[in-house]
């Protein structure tokens, strides 16, 4: 991290601390709002976004990843296209939840720029070995571009600071009564991110089902300009379709609490222990079997979020979207 001094709420007075980071994606309207969020957080500085088939086909993520930085002018955020389908699976992708496009009920402008020549892969690597200081990967999709450099690049893991992710939960899942999205889609990869070594924490459904987005807070996102109203009509249309799935309550915005989370690390609070990814069995595939308790006595590989500080979070991203160009 690198540091400079000015104002900003969650730090009066004191030298803020500018971290690096990558998003890993696949929007879907909640990366959608997490790419807006760390393009307007002046904590963070987005050094890359890659993407990866999830919600939607890799097309279909890419483009509307490009079409997101379009709309807020950053162009000069360079995107890789990483994996079609997940290291040993079918895909899964969730059109029930995102519409089509990923992005339905929202009409965004042709993308300004188009995709980085080099694949998600390799642009992950040139920006963590470029990096004068550690980056923070976020990962807000399955998580196979990540394992894949991981696997292809070992060396490269001592300038990563830690990975901040979406993905799992301590209790239900929302795609199987045992698992999470972004862990179903590819358990295999998210056993390499967690068997990694690496700094991990794990921002799962047990808090990102707190981060709801109700009628209190549209109205609030409304009167953030012309980004504000983009980020309204992504979570109604999310609500619509959440309560046609899950029958009932306010759409999370997932995606945006791990962005939250390296913002203003406070934003969770979180407990170590030992993550296992289950991988054999069909009944249970994706489930995040987090020993709570500590009965298995091994060393901790994740800090694990347990609770969400709701109002530093919508004070974050309100903050963050306030500060995009118009
Ligand atoms: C995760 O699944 C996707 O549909 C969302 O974008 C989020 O990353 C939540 O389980
Ligand atoms: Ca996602």
């Amino acid at each position: 991290m690198f540091a400079f001094a000015g104002w900003h709420p969650f730090c009066y007075h004191q030298a803020m601390t500018v971290t690096p980071v990558l998003l890993d994606v696949d929007p879907g309207h909640d990366d959608a709002v997490a790419l807006m969020l760390a393009c307007g957080a002046p904590e963070l500085a987005v050094r890359a976004v890659t993407t990866v088939a999830g919600n939607v086909p890799l097309d279909k993520t890419t483009r509307n990843a490009l079409q997101v930085l379009s709309l807020i002018g950053r162009e000069d955020i360079p995107v890789g296209a990483g994996a079609e389908a997940p290291l040993a699976r079918a895909l899964r992708t969730a059109e029930d939840v995102h519409g089509e496009s990923g992005l339905d009920g929202v009409k965004l402008a042709e993308p300004t720029f188009s995709i980085d020549r080099r694949g998600a892969v390799e642009l992950m690597a040139d920006v963590v070995e470029a990096s004068a200081e550690p980056v923070t990967l976020i990962p807000t999709g399955p998580l196979t571009n990540i394992a894949t450099f991981l696997a292809e690049y070992p060396r490269l893991k001592e300038n990563i600071d830690r990975i901040v992710l979406m993905g799992g939960s301590i209790g239900p899942g929302n795609t199987t009564p045992a698992a999470e999205f972004n862990v179903y889609v590819d358990p295999e990869a998210a056993r390499v991110v967690f068997e990694s070594g690496l700094r991990i924490t794990m921002v799962g459904l047990d808090v990102t089902r707190q981060a709801t987005t109700g009628p209190k807070e549209v109205e609030r996102l409304r009167t953030l300009g012309r980004i504000g109203e983009v980020t309204a009509d992504l979570v109604t249309f999310s609500s619509d379709d959440y309560r046609k799935v899950f029958g009932s309550g306010d759409p999370p915005i997932h995606d945006a609490v791990a962005v939250a989370a390296v913002v203003e690390p406070a934003v969770l609070e979180t407990h170590p222990m030992r993550v296992e990814i289950e991988c054999e069995s069909e009944l249970t595939r994706g489930e995040t079997v987090c020993d709570l308790r500590g009965v298995w006595g091994k060393t901790p590989n994740a800090e694990v979020a347990l609770e969400l500080d709701r109002e530093t979070f919508f004070g974050i991203l309100y903050r963050s979207l306030g500060e995009l160009v118009d």
